[in-house]
């Protein structure tokens, strides 16, 4: 018989068994000053493109005066205990009116965070008899939702209709002997390589079968859609959209998510969701600071004019400078590359060390042995001159990658 501690110690994990090496540098870096496109890292200030702060409202002054005065205002404990038992105010229902407003939805409920807010709406939403249909390439928050899930489910290549029709058809035969119903999940934009979810075709597809579609909109709130209403809109099938879920984490700039569809649903998710059920509410702060970013989202649209200008450039440039960025048709902005691990991560040092520029790799094996992926998110804060600058670093660093320079043992020290 094994013993839990002496188990993870022989396996600490794909990403956990770098972490003699990689800590502190590759993984949970420390970036420190303001939030911005310039921040610091070991001491020195480096040009940043790994931070969800689309609309650069993290720093934005009347967000942080809104911050710090309710934080006077309302202390960060308040208020005590579930929002169900003692915990609801005023606030929480300003807040979920405006939110509604902004997805176009007849009702919303705030959740104390994006993560569990999705595992914990999926698990209430479905019961045994019921079955999802879901995105091979989901969030981990999907993933897990599903995991609680007691009944069938089936998966669909990602952002593939046709098979996504496929499995609606299994689906809808398993649902028709179960006497349950069918939840198609999916996302607004997918994290990883900026394509956004097929939801035009998805909701198509309600003509030909009977099932309800939840969307993670992450990556799609504020940044898409004509009033930032998100994937939905920018598509323009918001309507489609049965149940939308958005976080506070990416272009809000804080923390907490939030669920939007009918009144009654909403209702029902109140009631029912064990996650905000059985948990403390957002502090008031925190809800007083997301008004003031939904206001400024409203009544300042050139924050994401702003942003989708340094996103083109940086994504036109890219290409014009020959790299490689898969389809993506959002914000999010993969640059592919080919080489081996210890490359990809010579590659990155030389990045931050000689050119000061920080972005996040990816490899195997969340990507393919042998493909690595820079990930740039650009923000309204973001300056050309910051995209020429990166594209310019970007072109050098390939040359080097190319002609075999980063196989070498670590081209420069990590003091
Ligand atoms: C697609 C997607 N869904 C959900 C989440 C989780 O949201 P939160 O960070 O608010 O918990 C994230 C990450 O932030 C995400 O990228």
């Amino acid at each position: 018989m094994n013993d839990i501690f002496e188990k993870i110690k022989a396996n600490r994990g794909p990403i956990g068994m770098h972490a003699k090496e990689s800590h502190g540098y590759f993984t949970f870096p420390k970036l420190e000053g303001d939030i911005a496109p310039h921040m610091i890292f070991r001491g020195r200030k480096r040009l940043n493109w790994s931070l969800n702060n689309y609309l650069g409202l993290a720093n934005h002054p009347e967000v942080r005066k809104a911050d710090a005065d309710a934080a006077a205002q309302f202390g960060l404990a308040m208020p005590m205990g579930a929002r169900m038992m003692s915990g609801n105010s005023d606030l929480y229902e300003q807040l979920e009116k405006g939110l509604s407003q902004l997805v176009q939805k007849e009702e919303t409920i705030l959740c104390n965070f994006g993560y569990q807010a999705m595992v914990s709406a999926i698990d209430c939403l479905v019961d045994r008899h019921d079955v999802i249909v879901y995105d091979g390439e989901s969030h981990a928050c999907i993933l897990d939702g599903v995991r609680l899930h007691m009944g069938k489910r089936y998966v669909f290549k990602h952002n593939d209709i046709a098979d996504c029709e496929k499995q609606l058809e299994r689906a809808t035969k398993l649902a028709e002997e179960t006497g349950g119903a069918i939840l198609l999940i999916t996302e607004g934009v997918f994290g990883m390589r900026g394509d956004q979810g097929k939801l035009k075709e998805i909701v198509e597809l309600k003509k030909k079968f009977k099932f309800r579609l939840f969307v993670d909109d992450a990556h799609g709130l504020g940044t898409l859609g004509k009033t930032g209403a998100g994937t939905g809109e920018e598509q323009g099938c918001q309507d489609g959209i049965d149940v939308y879920f958005g976080t506070f984490a990416k272009s809000f700039a804080l923390i907490g998510g939030f669920i939007s569809s009918e009144a009654q649903v909403v209702e029902y998710l109140r009631y029912n969701m064990r996650s905000q059920i059985f948990a403390k509410s957002l502090p008031l702060p925190l809800v007083a600071g997301a008004l003031k970013r939904l206001e400024l989202i409203r009544t300042q649209p050139q924050l994401k004019d702003k942003l989708w200008e340094v996103t083109s450039a940086l994504q036109s440039g890219l290409k014009k400078a020959g790299f490689e960025i898969g389809d993506t048709n959002s914000c999010v902005t993969p640059v592919y590359m080919n080489g081996s691990i210890p490359e990809a991560t010579n590659l990155i040092v030389d990045l931050r060390e000689n050119f000061n520029v920080f972005c996040s790799m990816v490899v195997y094996p969340v990507v393919p042995k042998g493909m690595i992926i820079l990930r740039l998110i650009p923000t309204a804060v973001h300056t050309l001159e910051d995209v020429n600058y990166t594209i310019d670093a970007f072109s050098k660093i390939v040359d080097k990658l190319k002609s075999g320079q980063y196989m070498a043992d670590k081209i420069a020290e990590i003091k």
